[in-house]
């Protein structure tokens, strides 16, 4: 297969550096908005740069990856499709629900498989807390924590067009929520603050924030709590707790896990401890990537829909707005 990947930040090189090892993939064409971007990365990794997105696009592709920002993802999501090309596009749809419903109405029926990029969903230990809750082996379910912690903030750049740490960060546990349960999110009570050191322009201007919690009340009853910072100097902190009436299980409490035991004589976790989402989740990326070329090769359905992925952006909108006003938020309140 021929691929196209537009977008080659810190995501989209990893991506394009993981898309040339992968069995089926023939050739490798990229582009960047960023001058030189293109011709330097094609250069390290041996594939073509082209001049644009639409260049990309025109290149004879079979099949498209977008891992540019964030607000570029609805624009380059519709060409991509209107080109017919079977789409791989980073989360999140968009930077607002607003957009991503744009994105939504103009793509339904065009029979063009489009994925979003949700990688917890192909991670083993994710994969396995989600079989068994759906195997009932834990019962009633009570309680989902979900934790992100990354070691530092992203650029400013990359903040102002991120949709807030709720879009951007917290939007990977909103969905682990969903798709571990199979339940729906009804209600969320957000809040969240700014650390001390952080000059203006990175959270105050964007009015965004570094550290934030949110309890999240689904269909059925079950709690969610999640929790989020921009920074866990000790590394980067993905885990996920489901309690049950009859059992409880852990996702991501493995040796990298980056925080330490104080109970005496404790040799867990063995460390090192995970450093980024590239050696946290690479074995969930890959499998990702492999399940895109199967979704492009029309063998099996996206396993993450625009309309999937929407539902993950309207809990964190709700909790946008539920930190900006101080004030649980019900989804029927805000969805369209
Ligand atoms: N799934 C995940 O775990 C995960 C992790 C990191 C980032 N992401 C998502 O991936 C996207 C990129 O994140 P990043 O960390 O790589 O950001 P980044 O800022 O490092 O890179 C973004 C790149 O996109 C390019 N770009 C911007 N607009 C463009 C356009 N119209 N056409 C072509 N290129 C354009 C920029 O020049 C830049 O090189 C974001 O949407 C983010 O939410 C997902």
């Amino acid at each position: 297969m021929r691929i196209g990947m537009i977008g080659l930040g810190r995501i989209g090189a990893f991506h394009a550096r993981n898309l040339l090892t992968l069995p089926g993939v023939d050739s490798l064409v990229v582009a960047d908005a960023a001058p030189g971007v293109a011709e330097r990365t094609a250069e390290r990794l041996g594939c073509e740069a082209a001049d644009s997105a639409d260049g990309v696009l025109r290149s004879g592709i079979d099949a498209v990856l977008i891992a540019a920002a964030t607000d570029a993802h609805p624009q380059l999501l519709l060409a991509a499709v209107d080109a017919g090309l079977p789409t791989f596009c980073e989360k999140p749809v968009a930077a607002s629900p607003a957009a991503a419903i744009h994105v939504r109405d103009r793509l339904a029926g065009s029979g063009v498989p489009v994925q979003i990029g949700y990688p917890r969903r192909f991670d083993p230990a994710f994969v396995a807390a989600r079989a068994a809750v759906l195997s009932g082996e834990l019962g009633r379910l009570t309680t989902v924590r979900s934790t992100t912690l990354d070691p530092a903030p992203p650029p400013a750049g990359y903040l102002a067009v991120s949709g807030g740490i709720f879009a951007d960060c917290a939007i990977h546990d909103f969905d682990a929520i969903r798709w571990v349960t199979g339940r729906e999110v009804t209600e969320v009570y957000a809040t969240g603050s700014i650390d001390a050191t952080a000059g203006p322009e990175l959270f105050a201007d964007n009015n965004d924030v570094s550290t934030a919690a949110c309890i999240l009340t689904m269909d059925d009853g079950t709690l969610g709590l999640v929790s989020n910072t921009r920074y866990n100097a000790s590394g980067y902190d993905v885990r996920l707790e489901v309690h049950g009436s009859a059992d409880s299980v852990a996702a991501g409490w493995d040796d990298g896990a980056p925080i330490r035991s104080t109970t005496p004589g404790a040799r867990f976790p063995a460390g090192p401890p995970h450093t980024f989402f590239m050696d946290r989740l690479a074995d969930a990326f890959t499998a990702e990537l492999l399940t895109f070329l199967e979704v492009a090769a029309g063998r099996i359905e996206s396993p993450c829909t625009v309309a999937d992925a929407l539902e993950t952006s309207w809990v964190a909108e709700a909790a946008t707005i539920s930190l900006r006003e101080h004030r649980p938020v019900a989804l029927a309140e805000i969805r369209r």
